[in-house]
């Protein structure tokens, strides 16, 4: 038996990735605790979902309760039990973003449409748009920012969910700035995801990563691109593909 990598950091992806079986997430959830009361691990949700969106998934799933949620792909993060984002994050993505011009241009791409308002943001505008013209979609909005010298970034997803964000403004960098606020190594860490909003966070950092077994096609592509060896495609699907992951990393026998 080799000796156990210390995990200071577990950050996770929800839909599709943490959530999706409920019987393995129960049994991660008790490893995770476990992990936390002795180690004092933290552990951080990443996800796509407004804050009232994440708070209506605690009422049908069992989540640990964070120490910090990653809320709409990033551009927000809340602080254990404090209801209103972190300041400093959200001073950090107000500069250079100009919501209304985004708007405008996605406006003139008869293929977007817009998601409930529930869903959008003060840093996050969010369309659906068919795979079947996604890449050429994104290509053009890309370059019409890029000319407007607006700095955002275009993100597709689960082959249905188009985000435009602050440059940076997306789940990477928001761990990031949370890992340098509690002052954890990147090798203590991990993350784990299954569609395009969370290629980011396998992107910045060495924090080890866990892409679960059923990955949506886009971060199953962008490994393909980026095959890096503290990367790990799971066989398993969920939360099992989560525990097979950190066996891997040797985070737990
Ligand atoms: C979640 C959000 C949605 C977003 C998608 C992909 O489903 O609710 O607004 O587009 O994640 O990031
Ligand atoms: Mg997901």
């Amino acid at each position: 038996m080799g000796v156990l990598t210390h995990l200071s950091l577990f950050v996770t992806d929800l839909d599709h990735t943490l959530v999706g079986d409920d019987e393995s997430l129960e049994r991660l959830n008790q490893v995770l605790d476990r992990y936390r009361q002795d180690l004092g691990t933290k552990i951080v949700y990443a996800t796509g979902r407004s804050r009232a969106s994440y708070q209506e998934l605690t009422k049908t799933r069992s989540l640990l309760a964070p120490d910090a949620l990653i809320a709409a792909v990033g551009t927000e993060i809340y602080m254990g039990n404090v209801q209103t984002p972190e300041p400093e994050w959200v001073k950090k993505l107000s500069v250079n973003w100009h919501r209304d011009r985004i708007v405008e241009i996605a406006s003139r791409f008869a293929d977007l449409e817009l998601q409930p308002s529930a869903e959008q943001r003060p840093f996050k505008v969010s369309y659906y748009l068919s795979p079947s013209v996604a890449a050429a979609v994104v290509q053009q909005i890309q370059e019409l920012l890029a000319h407007s010298s607006l700095d955002a970034e275009v993100i597709y997803s689960g082959s249905r969910d188009l985000d435009i964000l602050p440059s940076k403004g997306d789940k990477g960098t928001a761990v990031q700035f949370l890992r340098e606020r509690w002052q954890i190594a990147p090798e203590q860490a991990v993350v784990c995801g299954d569609s395009g909003n969370d290629i980011s966070l396998f992107k910045y950092g060495r924090e080890r990563g866990i892409i679960v077994g059923n990955a949506q096609s886009e971060l199953r592509l962008w490994h393909e691109l980026h095959p890096i060896d503290y990367h790990y495609l799971a066989v398993a699907e969920y939360a099992a593909g989560i525990s097979e992951g950190l066996k891997y990393f040797q985070f737990v026998e």
